[in-house]
């Protein structure tokens, strides 16, 4: 399959050139495949002529989003309908990425699909904005994760071992519960669904559930680091955006689509440690 990924320097893209190694793959750099242009998507979309489009590119700075929503509205919904229509026009596939924040958290078990959606945040309803956008393409697929992180990019993992490396005491949430998902899991499902043509709206994150103090002590037990960690409530570090007290989704219409290829979250964490270089292979 001919494959244009947007967002090329973020860390989903990266691990979506890694694992799906072995089709065409197109990467463009942003200054040529800017969101915020639709022209600029409508010619590389054109020229590349893809039979799918990845779309890995958002405004994904939570707390930005929420004194820049024109400009989040812009890349995180608007740009998607752009994308929708050229693929439709192509007749390609749109595998669109979004994300846990467009529930409110007030739940207790996890989310599926046709849950009530109810963002907190600018981040979230410019991303459900997205999934709305996405939908107007016929092959559309809405892949619905959490808590992104690998070995590589601006993420939790590398937050934490950061701060560990320069001795710091970490307090770190304990009441806002999720599932963290590596980006090479979601990469490697990504591949599955486009090569098995799965479509709609579907949850992938991995398996099982944990706090943000949680993840912290299972990075700092996996990589026998000795931090001194301890737990904390949100409201004791506000912060612009509001995030989902609980935002654990449910996994079942994805393993009755086909391979279920999210494993439990310690699992995958496992992996980033033991292999933070991956190849497809892997
Ligand atoms: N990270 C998470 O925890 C999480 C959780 C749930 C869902 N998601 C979703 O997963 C997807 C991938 O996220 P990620 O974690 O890989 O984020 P990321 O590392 O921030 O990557 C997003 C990429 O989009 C690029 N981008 C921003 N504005 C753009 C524009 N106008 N044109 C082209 N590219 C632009 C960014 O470039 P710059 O860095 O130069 O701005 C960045 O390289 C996103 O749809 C996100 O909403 C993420």
């Amino acid at each position: 399959m001919r494959v244009l990924v947007t967002g090329g320097s973020g860390q989903l893209a990266h691990a979506v050139r890694l694992a799906w190694a072995g089709h065409d793959l197109i990467l463009p750099e942003e200054a040529i495949l800017d969101l915020s242009r639709q022209e600029a998507i409508r010619s590389v979309v054109t020229e590349v002529r893809p039979d799918v489009v990845v779309n890995c590119g958002a405004f994904t700075q939570v707390d930005r989003c929420e004194s820049e929503a024109e400009l989040a509205l812009l890349i995180n919904g608007t740009a998607v309908g752009w994308l929708a229509e050229a693929c439709e026009d192509l007749g390609a596939m749109l595998i669109q990425v979004s994300t846990d924040y467009v529930f409110d958290g007030a739940g207790m078990t996890p989310y599926r699909e046709e849950d009530p959606t109810s963002p907190v945040s600018v981040y979230g309803h410019t991303k459900l904005e997205g999934e709305r956008q996405a939908a107007r393409c016929s092959r559309h697929l809405i892949a619905r994760t959490s808590w992104l992180y690998d070995a590589w990019g601006k993420n939790f993992l590398n937050t934490m071992l950061n701060a560990a490396a320069h001795g710091r005491s970490l307090r770190v949430v304990d009441d806002q519960r999720g599932a963290p998902t590596t980006c090479r899991a979601l990469a490697r499902q990504l591949k599955a669904a486009a090569e098995e043509q799965w479509h709609g709206l579907v949850h992938a994150t991995c398996q099982g559930e944990t706090s943000w103090h949680g993840f912290a002590k299972a990075i700092f037990e996996a990589k026998e680091l000795a931090v001194d960690l301890s737990p904390c409530n949100t409201e004791d570090y506000p912060t612009p955006a509001r995030r989902p007290a609980y935002s654990v989704l449910d996994g079942a219409r994805r393993r009755s689509l086909g391979s279920d290829l999210m494993p439990p979250w310690q699992e995958a964490l496992a992996e980033v440690i033991d292999h933070p270089e991956f190849s497809k292979e892997a």
